[in-house]
């Protein structure tokens, strides 16, 4: 049995299964972003946003914001991204401006349309399933999970049909149950049992078909093994690191047409950074502080589309 075919679990029948024969996959090349006019912290979704009620300068997101589409830019100028598009933030949605989480878009133009765990998020997502229909894609709405916050949990093998989808905060296993059904692409179940990376996209970066780096204690054990079996380079990053600078949550761009590669992270990060540097990375260091009260960083704050 194949990989492809035992999409639930990786198991001891197909554990010997190489990456390399799975399909290929085309890289999305195109970023959408949010924009973040009524960003705020008014509440406490995940553990980052303790004690950061009121704490937001809002000038200084609006110009960390406007910093960091202006590096998608550079990069569409240097043909590493193909466009950049924004969705208007609309009033009432404090955290729409982290676009990673509504959906999960497919290459065929389908798009898996989130379930997000708190309510205050849940009126974030028909703004994003009509900017995909008017794109043409075809919506995908989940039957039996309760919750599934998309690309925030789902993140792909790079340029490969196989995908990982973190689970234990906002999403559920179920959802990958009928993810890899409809789509037809195994997944990869991992646990998430620390609260500090609840979504998979804080702790969790595939560099290429066989380089990852991440946070061991994000992670179980068995989680562990499957992802070491499945890349034959890990790069550890210290859990002070990943916690307090979001390195792991580093969007890593990797144009399957031309060859060029770029990472865009929060400043600060050393582990993440070398790893970066040893891969072959341009490395754009920008300043997300204010998202980072919220939880989240350059990851979160896009959406990769096809
Ligand atoms: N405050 C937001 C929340 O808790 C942050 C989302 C960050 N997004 C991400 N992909 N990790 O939902």
């Amino acid at each position: 049995m194949s990989i492809e075919k035992d999409v639930k679990n990786y198991n001891s029948e197909n554990k010997n299964t190489k990456v390399s024969d799975i399909e290929s996959r085309p890289e999305p090349l195109k970023v959408l972003m949010c924009s973040p006019t009524y960003f705020d912290i008014i509440d406490v979704k995940n553990t980052h946003m303790l004690g950061q009620n009121g704490n937001l300068k809002k000038d200084l997101a609006r110009q960390q914001w406007q910093s960091l589409h202006d590096i998608y830019l550079q990069l569409k100028a240097d043909a590493v991204v193909e466009d950049v598009m924004v969705i208007d933030g609309a009033a009432g949605c404090e955290d729409m401006v982290f676009c990673a989480n509504q959906t999960f878009p497919w290459f065929d133009k389908r798009v898996v349309i989130s379930k997000m765990r708190h309510p205050s998020r849940q009126k974030e997502v028909p703004f994003f399933e009509a900017y995909f229909s008017a794109l043409g894609y075809q919506a995908i709405h989940l039957q039996e999970a309760k919750m599934f916050e998309g690309m925030g949990d789902t993140i792909p093998h790079p340029h490969k049909k196989l995908l990982y989808g973190g689970y234990g905060h906002r999403s559920d296993p179920k959802a990958y149950d009928e993810i890899s059904k409809t789509l037809q692409v195994p997944i990869i179940r991992l646990e998430l049992p620390n609260p500090n990376f609840y979504h998979l996209d804080t702790c969790f970066v595939p560099l290429s078909e066989s380089e990852v780096m991440l946070c061991r204690e994000a992670f179980t054990a068995e989680g562990l093994e499957i992802i070491e079996k499945l890349f034959s380079k890990v790069f550890y990053i210290p859990k002070s690191e990943a916690i307090n600078t979001f390195c792991l949550n580093a969007h890593v761009i990797h144009n399957d047409k031309n060859g060029k590669k770029a990472a865009i992270l929060q400043k600060g990060s050393v582990h993440a950074l070398e790893a970066l540097k040893q891969c072959g990375y341009t490395i754009y260091e920008t300043e997300t502080s204010e998202f980072m009260k919220s939880g989240g960083s350059v990851f979160c704050m896009k959406m990769m589309i096809y």
